[in-house]
């Protein structure tokens, strides 16, 4: 499994710190969570942080929860490895993958909990990764919803069937015990933030959902 652990839940004071600590325990990407205050109510941003970590050798996923998706693609690109945004935010999806491959990233697309994964059918041959919210976007610490899971299978049989190149990744509520029913209906990236790093022990917390 990959584990991506979300800085929303790291100490923004040590940022490059809580970077390193995470990779050092196993794992292979950063999940780094971006909010507008239109698409979500809250607002993170986490322009200021970036340069820090730019020579760190860890895959950067950032997670776009915004309406302005390209303004926000332009400005995050530079420290991304991926960007994923909403389907639910867009008005040019195809438009907006482009514009984002354009910029020299990979692509991912997401959906809340109230879109249905066919929504997503269309884009995936144009996709590195789709992300399944498995609760509300906008903030940590939510629990585990049970619709995500008939989600990832859908989305994992359909790449497979179709023989794509996409990951499948879910965010939101992962632990232990959610971790390993994501894994079980065919998740290949866990995202993480407060299981990780609301926890005295970063390495055992990555390790038990590395193993999954
Ligand atoms: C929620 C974010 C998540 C969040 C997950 O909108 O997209 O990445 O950090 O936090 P936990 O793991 O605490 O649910
Ligand atoms: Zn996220």
């Amino acid at each position: 499994m990959i584990v991506a652990p979300s800085v929303l839940s790291a100490d923004k004071s040590r940022f490059r710190d809580e970077v390193l600590k995470v990779k050092d325990a196993g794992a292979e990407f950063i999940h780094l969570d971006v909010m507008d205050g239109k698409f979500v109510p809250n607002v993170t941003s986490l322009i200021e942080y970036l340069p820090s970590i730019q020579d760190i050798d860890i895959f950067k996923d950032a997670h776009i929860m915004v309406m302005d998706i390209r303004g926000y693609a332009k400005a995050y690109a530079p420290y991304s490895s991926l960007i994923t945004f909403h389907l639910e935010a867009s008005e040019d999806v195809k438009g907006d993958i482009d514009f984002i491959r354009s910029l020299g990233c990979k692509v991912g697309l997401s959906i809340k909990p109230a879109t249905p994964p066919e929504a997503l059918i269309p884009y995936l041959p144009y996709l590195d990764l789709v992300l399944v919210m498995s609760v509300e976007p906008g903030k940590g610490g939510q629990a585990y919803l049970d619709e995500a899971n008939g989600k990832i299978a859908y989305l994992k049989k359909a790449i497979k069937e179709r023989g794509y190149n996409c990951l499948v990744e879910v965010d939101g509520g992962i632990n232990g015990e959610t971790g390993k029913i994501a894994a079980s209906y065919g998740a290949d990236v866990l995202v993480a933030g407060s299981y990780i790093y609301g926890h005295a022990d970063y390495r055992e917390r990555i390790e038990a959902l590395r193993r999954l």
